[in-house]
């Protein structure tokens, strides 16, 4: 019997700063939306890569605390991008950096979780992940090179059973975007956005969620998740340079102009 239970209903106030009227961007329509099938892969030519890359180089567990002390246990993956001057270019991108350096989970997802006036929300930084990894080769390159906007932090998670990414949200989707295909998962994976919950299937296809409100993801089964995990800056340029501004986000979710 699944037993995990996370709700993502009444928390939007903290965040609404980020969107109309207080900017001029406006909350998406939808919480997630299938990508057209021109972004669509061959499943299983891409497990084989996924876990030929497991084999070789191995996923390592997602830093708690920024200075290693201490690490999850549930969830692990290895970095397909990571910034130009990373120490440990597969797994850079397991650490969270603001715009003012690296972040803890605690300077993120915990004060986002706070009941009281403390309550807020630091939004990650993630263009400064422009450098593919050994990794980004073969077939996932190939797939991955569909994308015309700058690929920002794009990774392969592995979310162990009982593993849960808590809700939080991390950017709003002008800053970037991500996009999941799912690799491997079971019937009782689930992520979840506002209060509407649902499953993502392992189809070769990629599926956008909005990360840029409150949103949660949790495996209650047996056998782990694995999502390719992709970012996308679609309406700025590595410079900062104004990209696809004559094309709304519902419109440009379901367009090749990725
Ligand atoms: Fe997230």
């Amino acid at each position: 019997m699944p037993i995990i239970d996370v709700t993502t209903e009444g928390n939007e106030e903290f965040y609404k700063g980020w969107y109309y009227p207080s900017t001029e961007w406006k909350i998406p329509g939808p919480k997630v939306v299938k990508l057209p099938d021109y972004y669509s892969f061959d499943l299983e030519k891409m497990k084989a890569q996924v876990l030929d890359i497991k084999n070789n180089y191995g996923f390592e567990p997602f830093p708690i605390k920024k200075d290693g002390t201490k690490k999850r246990r549930t969830y692990k993956g290895i970095g397909l991008t990571a910034r130009p001057d990373a120490n440990n270019p597969l797994y850079d991108s397991l650490h969270l950096y603001s715009k003012d350096g690296e972040l803890d989970i605690t300077d993120s997802f915990d004060v986002q979780a706070l009941d009281t006036a403390d309550k807020t929300v630091v939004p990650l930084y993630e263009k400064h992940f422009s450098e593919p990894t050994e990794i980004f080769k073969g077939y996932i390159a190939e797939v991955l090179g569909k994308f015309k906007s700058p690929l920002t932090k794009t990774r392969i998670l592995e979310l162990s059973p009982k593993g849960i990414i808590t809700p939080h949200v991390d950017f709003p989707y002008y800053e970037q975007i991500r996009v999941h295909a799912v690799i491997e998962t079971n019937d009782d994976v689930y992520w979840e956005v506002e209060g509407e919950k649902f499953r993502i299937p392992a189809d070769g296809n990629f599926y956008w969620f909005d990360t840029g409100r409150y949103h949660a993801v949790w495996n209650d089964g047996k056998t782990d998740r694995i999502v390719l995990s992709v970012n996308l800056s679609i309406y700025s340029d590595r410079d900062g340079n104004p990209i696809n501004r004559d094309i709304s986000i519902d419109d440009i979710l379901i367009s090749d102009k990725l």
